[in-house]
């Protein structure tokens, strides 16, 4: 049975994760738009995972016999002004869930709840890859610009992003 305290904790992180999907599938279509389909196919995979991110929680809330209270999602942002200024915004956004994630778990080890703080331990390390990965596209555009064949180049890479979730399940 999870506390009261805890269950409100973690409808509020099934809110930032469905923020999330709603945040990188406005990028998505801003690239689509943008005729950049790899930078959105990259944040179409990018939103799919969120959404992912979000069901695990919802349904432990359900399996600790918790109750899922969804609330209202906010606005994300519909324009940017580059695609580098997305992947800027994306590292700034994970870097927010990272400390959101982490503080759950300062919670959940405040309350003792050790089933809570292990289920967590999934996320601490998702939060960990969130961040490289989108890092990784930002040292990229360091190195090769963001405008003409760099972006072109960047575009191309991200074509190749597919959603599996059976490795986020490791
Ligand atoms: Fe669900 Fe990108 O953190």
């Amino acid at each position: 049975m999870l506390k009261k305290k805890i269950e409100k904790a973690l409808n509020e992180q099934v809110n930032k994760e469905l923020f999330s999907a709603y945040l990188y599938q406005s990028m998505a279509a801003q690239a689509e738009h943008d005729g950049l389909e790899g930078v959105a196919n990259w944040m179409d995979v990018q939103a799919e995972e969120e959404m992912f991110h979000a069901r695990k929680i919802y349904d432990y809330i359900n399996e600790q016999g918790g109750r899922v209270v969804l609330e209202a999602i906010e606005k994300p942002e519909a324009e940017y002004e580059s695609i580098k200024a997305m992947f800027e915004a994306s590292l700034e956004h994970e870097q927010f869930i990272t400390k959101s994630i982490n503080d759950l778990v300062d919670l959940a080890k405040e309350e003792n709840d050790h089933a809570t703080e292990i289920f967590l331990q999934w996320y601490v390390t998702e939060q960990v890859e969130e961040e490289d990965n989108v890092g990784s596209i930002l040292d990229k555009f360091e190195l090769i610009g963001d405008a003409g064949n760099g972006i072109f180049m960047i575009d191309k890479e991200l074509a190749t992003r597919t959603f599996t979730p059976e490795e986020d399940e490791e």
